[in-house]
């Protein structure tokens, strides 16, 4: 038995997040993690809200809530919602929790010990007004090249030009729009990467296997220069993780905490130590060191990561630096699948104007499961792929309504006007069952390729064939033509297809697990394990035992529906 460990990125707590993030990381990821779990494997599956940070803050006051109520009720949220999307985290834990904040001050002071921290003198606005100082973003003012009136500290948005708050004419603060601002001297802890360029290199070279969008921005980040260069850990917030040297107090470091995007990957081993703390998580040994320690055990552990493209050089540059600056055996990742962007209807997804569909909203219109279906075929992994409804309604009507759900239907319907609700007996499989089992045989290992490979849409090809196979049987074995000359023949072959439905609900599980669930109680004998041998399969179930005719497992989307979608989706949501 092989053991997975599996961590999605953790998303942002503030506010719920659109279908493209869900595509971007949890969503491949649950498909793995099912994948293993059904396989037989022993599976560690993790994920968590990122709480720290201006944006949180920000939201917080904007939601007139002290920022860890909103952070709390937010989890909540994020945490019912992951549910309804059917995300099978072991656990969904807190960046906030006390476990990463002991762990994330534990990885500073080793790091510290390891000479790989300095301390550096920097100016920085400060805001009276606001009582803080205040990130380069949250400065606007006139760009000092163009001319345009809402600049950004860091970044002219009409010209383009990089800026420096103090280029900025008549600089502003964004959250109070005081221009009672100071350039006042800080200081800020850096982590040493640079020092770490050849071992950093060394290790990403050694991951032959790793896809291309992952190794291409990772090398791109370590030879530009601009993506090694020393990081500021540590920032001016009241929220976040105080900055400490393990227990002690870090002399200078008063009232500062860590940066947002030191302590959030750190929160993948805090969210182990919080799953231990629930007890949760039944079949899975809660030894979390043996998840997590190469010196307890962890060096059998396989680690993939799942993320955004946007999350790669952090995770492939910055935490592992932090792993391996530690001095310490903690284990790093052995394979990241990493994902392009997904766009809407012809631009982008658009959390501040609300455009696009977000993960609430979803639930409301149909099941998880459609929504899986759709988001893993058209997974934004070799490019971009882009959202529209009318994709949506083919892919939902032709797929899983007229493929599976009505393969589904029929063969349960036949049997029972033909033969009551139960396994028929008599009759036997002949040469055309031969050939369904010896193409399924192949297309089973094909799908299994793919999904060990993460090739998310390429699996659900393979899966959507495999489904089509038992259409194609079905249409030319037609039960109901054999039914009037030889009904033991129209027995066999109801039967087989029968045992095709649960051969499909294992199948199907870790794309669409409620209609895999439905479809597998459906039948007498219940989930099966995952398929070997198609020939016992495919015989497994008893003749005789009784089944239960499943409500029709998908609808159809009508074409009123898809311009009522359209026109409420385009961007309003404040
Ligand atoms: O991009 C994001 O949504 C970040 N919150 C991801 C953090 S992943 C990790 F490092 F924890
Ligand atoms: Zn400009």
């Amino acid at each position: 038995m092989a053991r997975h460990l599996i961590t999605s990125a953790i998303p942002y707590i503030n506010g719920i997040k659109h279908l493209g993030n869900l595509v971007g990381s949890q969503l491949p990821a649950d498909l793995y993690a099912r994948y293993q779990r059904a396989r037989g494997n022993e599976v560690l599956f993790l994920c968590a809200t990122d709480e720290h940070g201006t944006p949180a803050e920000l939201a917080a006051k904007k939601a007139g809530q002290p920022v860890a109520e909103y952070c709390a009720e937010m989890h909540a949220v994020q945490a019912r919602i992951a549910d309804g999307f059917r995300l099978s985290f072991d656990h969904f834990g807190r960046s906030s929790s006390p476990h990463n904040h002991r762990l994330t001050q534990h990885f500073a002071a080793r790091l510290d010990a390891e000479g790989l921290i300095t301390e550096v003198s920097e100016t920085q606005m400060f805001s009276h007004a606001d009582g803080r100082f205040l990130p380069d973003r949250y400065i606007e003012g006139t760009c000092p090249n163009c001319g345009f009136d809402s600049a950004r500290g860091d970044q002219c948005d009409n010209c383009t030009k990089q800026l420096d708050p103090v280029d900025l004419i008549e600089p502003h603060s964004t959250i109070s729009r005081s221009t009672d601002l100071e350039m006042r001297e800080t200081k800020h802890l850096y982590l040493r990467q640079s020092s770490m360029k050849d071992q950093l290199e060394a290790w990403i070279d050694s991951k032959a296997d790793w896809p291309l969008l992952t190794t291409s921005i990772a090398k791109k980040w370590l030879n530009d220069g601009d993506g090694l260069r020393d990081r500021g850990i540590t920032r001016d917030l009241d929220w976040g993780i105080p900055v400490k040297k393990g227990d002690e107090d870090w002399p200078g470091m008063e009232g500062k905490v860590f940066y947002v995007w030191f302590d959030a990957p750190i929160e993948y081993i805090a969210s182990s130590l919080e799953w231990v703390d629930a007890g949760t998580g039944a079949g899975v040994d809660q030894g979390w060191e043996r998840w997590w320690r190469t010196d307890k055990g962890a060096d059998d552990v396989r680690y993939t990561q799942f993320m955004g493209k946007d999350n790669v050089p952090f995770h492939t540059l910055s935490f592992p630096a932090t792993i391996l600056g530690s001095g310490e055996p903690w284990k790093l990742v052995d394979y990241i699948k990493s994902f392009n962007y997904l766009n809407y209807e012809g631009g982008q997804f658009s959390t501040s104007r609300g455009r696009g569909v977000f993960m609430d909203q979803a639930l409301e219109i149909l099941p998880a499961d459609y929504w899986r279906w759709w988001l893993l075929s058209h997974a934004p992994e070799s490019s971009d792929s882009e959202f529209t409804w009318e994709n949506f309604q083919t892919s939902v009507n032709k797929d899983l309504a007229d493929v599976l759900g009505n393969f589904v239907s029929r063969v349960t319907k036949f049997c029972r006007s033909k033969f009551g609700e139960i396994v028929p007996e008599g009759g036997s499989y002949g040469p055309q069952e031969e050939t369904l089992i010896a193409d399924l045989t192949t297309r089973l290992a094909a799908y299994e390729r793919q999904m060990e490979a993460m090739e998310v849409r390429k699996s659900a090809q393979e899966l959507r064939a495999i489904w089509v196979l038992g259409n194609e049987y079905l249409q030319s074995a037609a039960p109901w033509v054999a039914y009037k000359e030889d009904p033991d023949r129209a027995a066999a072959i109801v039967r087989l297809s029968l045992n095709l439905i649960r051969f499909y609900a294992t199948l199907s599980s870790p794309f669409i697990p409620d209609a895999a669930q439905a479809m597998a109680s459906a039948m007498p004998e219940g989930p099966e394990a995952w398929p070997t041998d198609l020939a016992a399969t495919l015989n497994a179930l008893t003749p005789g035992a009784a089944f239960a005719v499943p409500d029709n497992l998908f609808r159809k989307i009508t074409d009123e529906e898809v311009e009522e979608w359209q026109a409420s989706y385009a961007g309003v949501r404040e």
